[in-house]
């Protein structure tokens, strides 16, 4: 083994080391490996180190100077090395510690903390969160690679990462939602090199579940020291007119050689068409002017260039308009020889901002989005995939064509899936600056760490066409007096600096109309203010008179809550009801009434939503709170383990307002939908409301044949409810008209007994990939011998396997069920449950999945495992 390079400390970004680097270029492209397998990991509740964050500072934060644009702001490291620490070096003996692939959240199997004063609480998810861990693992440089500039991409480590290779200090990120590159080269050698991560998450360190560990994908980039930078290229739409698009490119080229001749550099762009099952096709479609320039050593510079694209296949939302995508490869020549070769996909769309809402390539969009948290449900943080694909796609088919993602990046693959769906994405970074909301929340870093948080984030995230807004904020408390108009606009410049194609906004559930805040956002971005709160609170009608020519739209709507198929009686009259014991709420059970009138005391149920939304049509629409119930903020039974504002659930099951909303938002569903369930033995000749949800605009109830009244769709209603419904066993039937013509019909019976389950996979796939990260979605129901699913049953199920596959987690949906989620047993909830599924890595043949009960009829599903599954 040879030192492939010398380390020597500098404080700027780009200077680097003044020997021992090739100049030259290394032969072929770059090379981009996941270091996702193969990890030792271990946890402390205390810590096991003399490290800190506040100890090594001065060393990471020379991490985040590519990120700072003053030069005389970027930080130098400091000439003298951080202590040795044990856990770094390569004969530190670590097999005893447990072995983990990344994606890893190590606290969401548990278990859960109960009671009033747990460490973590109910916010947070009363999930393990706490703690300082370590993780380790060898990586391997060939021969082969001397002369090359090796780099350490970690798209997302919970939290305050920092990185040691070969016992040697590299650097970190403290925010645990920030995806970011640290340059192993100066550390690395040829053969097995040790690299040591450690992480540590604070106790109320956030509002909601943040999830713990290496929760994304981690790579190490090799490639020639002149190269495309990190996040180094950017492509936008000029302009679409007739039958041709003009684009612009920049693209920064870096020669991070120490020293040597200069490098004489070609920068050349081709286009291709996207294609979904090869990435690209074979046809070229159009190409950015080539450029040449002269690099030095330890310098960078950015390339503008042009290209025209003839009858482009534009990206639009689904689904007025279709997804189209481009990719353009970028080759730096040095002479014949072609150093480095880097992707970038992209869409080719144009996005107006106007008074009464957002236009794409010129067509109106009316925002029907929702707000998501980051987690998995059970899988917690840790990313997957086909986890968030599910999400999304289950959200489409509502009818939502936009997400907020709440309250922080996500991962770089959750937009990916965004482009490739046609979802319009509000893409946003911050819950807290200066002031905290909790006392160990990024307040505590945002002094030193917003700048580059705030410019890293925009590099990454500008080539989605799916991005269309910046949000830099939610319910900060600068919203109102202090500086917070003068934070708000340094981080609106520092949007603007990096990408002035975009609009901006920040969610205000507080600052008003005159609140100078307010003034400084481009999108006025209202959480619950807006449809009328209450006595005094400011309505759309006063932001709008205050600003006539900015674009309005609700960045939270709603929080309305419930939990999935359960009533609670008395039901209220009101279409919009806060919450309370005697309203909606069940606090011994901790369950809040499904008949989706109920909200918490700053929101609204969705109908009020809508008819505020209505009312006043320049607004551009909403994000409700939330599309999926999320880990933590059990609002308003805080001993809960999870969220109870979710349009579906945590397990993935639909609650009845998934209808309200598809009935709204994709109203060419002929759908018709009945609640409550009508299964109440102790209710027979009491009142019992039926409510249905349907786009039709007139419904006929019928209870045993009897017709409870014709109801018609008043304006600004959207729902039909029978009130004064008498209950008593039987079926329910509903008949459903719109424009005279008959639309949906629907039927709830009273069911008999549980006699058996049965078993489905999502979307009815049963092929799943042995890649070690797809999974299948097996949802069981409790049914009667008719096959109704018999909505009250709690009975325990428990799944098994057998062939090379695995239960990776169970769910029900239910917020206060506190069994851990890798248990293979689990309570039906409303009748339900889920168990996701796991192929072994590199298996072949059948796994099958059966699910038992004591006393039922089992049911059991058989996955194929696929190489080919799309
Ligand atoms: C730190 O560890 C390295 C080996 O990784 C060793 O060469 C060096 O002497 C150590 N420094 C101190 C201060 O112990
Ligand atoms: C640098 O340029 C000089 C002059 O052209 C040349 O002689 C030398 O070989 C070059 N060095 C390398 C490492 O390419
Ligand atoms: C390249 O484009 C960027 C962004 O549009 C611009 O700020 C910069 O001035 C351009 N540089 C050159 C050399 O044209
Ligand atoms: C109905 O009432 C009986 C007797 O009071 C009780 O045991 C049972 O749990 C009740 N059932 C339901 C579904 O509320
Ligand atoms: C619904 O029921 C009505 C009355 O029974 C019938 O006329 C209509 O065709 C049905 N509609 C659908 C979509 O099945």
């Amino acid at each position: 083994m040879f030192a492939l390079l010398t380390f020597i400390a500098v404080g700027n970004a780009i200077a680097i080391a003044p020997v021992a680097r090739r100049d030259t270029p290394a032969s072929g492209p770059r090379e981009r490996l996941s270091l996702n397998s193969g990890w030792r990991f271990k946890r402390w509740t205390t810590s096991p180190d003399d490290v800190s964050y506040s100890k090594l500072k001065s060393w990471v934060l020379p991490s985040a100077n590519d990120f700072i644009k003053d030069t005389a702001k970027q930080f130098r490291r400091p000439s003298s090395e951080p202590a040795n620490v044990t856990f770094t070096q390569p004969d530190f003996d670590d097999k005893s510690w447990e072995q983990v692939d990344v994606p890893h959240d190590w606290a969401v199997k548990g278990p859960f903390y109960s009671g009033a004063n747990a460490v973590v609480g109910g916010g947070m998810g009363r999930l393990p969160i706490q703690g300082v861990a370590w993780y380790r693992r060898s990586v391997s440089i060939e021969a082969a690679d001397a002369g090359k500039s090796v780099f350490l991409d970690i798209d997302g480590a919970m939290s305050y990462a920092m990185v040691w290779l070969n016992g040697r200090f590299v650097g970190g990120w403290p925010y645990g939602y920030a995806s970011f590159r640290l340059d192993l080269t100066p550390y690395a050698r040829v053969g097995s090199n040790q690299l040591a991560i450690r992480l540590d998450n604070a106790v109320d360190s956030s509002r909601f579940y943040p999830g713990a560990g290496i929760y994304r994908n981690v790579w190490l980039t090799k490639v020639s020291p002149q190269h495309v930078a990190y996040d180094g290229t950017w492509i936008t739409t000029k302009s679409v007119s007739g039958q041709s698009a003009a684009l612009d490119m920049t693209t920064t080229v870096e020669n991070a050689a120490l020293a040597g001749n200069t490098s004489e550099i070609e920068v050349s762009t081709d286009i291709y068409v996207w294609d979904s099952a090869s990435g690209e096709s074979s046809t070229k479609v159009g190409q950015f002017s080539t450029a040449r320039i002269s690099l030095s050593p330890g310098s960078k510079q950015t390339v503008n260039s042009t290209a025209t694209v003839q009858n482009p296949r534009l990206w639009g939302p689904k689904p007025s308009q279709q997804p189209n995508l481009y990719v353009a490869v970028t080759r730096l020549r040095i002479g014949e020889q072609v150093v480095d070769e880097y992707r970038t996909r992209f869409g080719i769309r144009t996005v107006q901002y106007a008074a009464d809402g957002i236009k794409v390539n010129g067509q109106r969009v009316y925002i029907q989005g929702v707000n998501q948290h980051h987690d998995l449900g059970s899988l917690g943080a840790a990313f997957n995939v086909r986890a968030a694909e599910r999400q999304l796609e289950m959200l489409q088919d509502m009818g939502c064509n936009a997400v907020r993602t709440s309250h922080n990046p996500p991962s770089r693959e959750l937009l990916d899936i965004a482009d490739e769906l046609g979802i319009l994405m509000l893409d946003e970074i911050f819950d807290t600056w200066n002031s905290r909301k909790v006392r160990n929340d990024f307040h505590l870093i945002f002094p030193d760490w917003y700048e580059a948080d705030l410019r890293s984030f925009i590099r990454r995230d500008r080539n989605h066409p799916s991005v269309v807004v910046w949000s830099f904020g939610n319910e900060v408390a600068e919203q109102r007096g202090g500086n917070g108009d003068a934070t708000a606009r340094r981080l609106r410049d520092i949007v603007r600096e990096e990408d002035p194609t975009r609009q901006t906004t920040v969610g205000m559930n507080n600052a008003g109309p005159n609140d100078a805040f307010t003034g400084v956002v481009d999108i006025i971005g209202l959480n619950y203010q807006g449809e009328g709160r209450g006595s005094g609170a400011a309505t759309f009608p006063d932001f709008r008179a205050k600003f006539p020519s900015k674009m309005i739209f609700s960045t939270e709507s709603s929080s309305g809550i419930s939990t999935r198929g359960t009533y609670i009686f008395p039901v209220s009259g009101a279409s919009s009801v806060t919450v309370s014991d005697s309203q909606g709420g069940d606090p011994r059970n901790r369950y809040v009434s499904a008949y989706e009138l109920y909200a918490v005391s700053w929101g609204a149920s969705p109908d009020k939503v809508f008819a505020a939304q209505d009312r006043y049509p320049y607004v551009a629409g909403e994000y409700v709170w939330t599309g999926w119930d999320y880990i933590g903020e059990p609002t308003p039974y805080d001993l809960s383990r999870s969220s109870y504002f979710g349009i579906i659930d945590l397990a993935g099951f639909p609650k009845d307002r998934f209808y309200l909303y598809q009935a709204r938002w994709n109203p060419t569903v002929r759908m018709a939908h009945i609640l409550p369930h009508w299964n109440w033995p102790n209710r027979t000749g009491e009142t019992t409301p039926v409510h249905v949800f349907s786009a039709a605009d007139q419904a006929e109830l019928f209870l045993n044949g009897v017709s409870q009244g014709v109801q018609k769709k008043a304006q600004y209603t959207y729902r039909f409810r029978w009130d004064k419904v008498v209950y008593q066993p039987g079926e329910l039937r509903v008949v459903t008209y719109k424009g005279g013509s008959p639309w949906a019909n629907a039927t709830v019976r009273t069911t008999g007994e549980a006699s058996q389950l049965r078993a489905a996979t999502y979307r009815d796939r049963q092929s799943i990939k042995a890649d070690g990260s797809d999974l299948s979605f097996v949802s069981i129901s409790v049914c009667d011998q008719k096959g109704d699913v018999v909505p009250q049953s709690a009975t325990t199920v428990s799944f098994s396997v057998q062939g090379p596959g695995e239960i990776v987690t169970t769910d029900n949906g239910d917020p206060t069920d506190m069994v851990p989620f890798p248990s293979p047993e689990r309570k039906a909830f409303g009748g339900l449950a889920l168990a996701i599924v796991r192929a072994k890595k590199g298996s072949t043949g059948k796994i099958t999945v059966t699910a038992t009960a004591k006393g039922l009829q089992p049911a059991e599903v058989v996955l194929e495992i696929a190489n080919n599954v799309t």
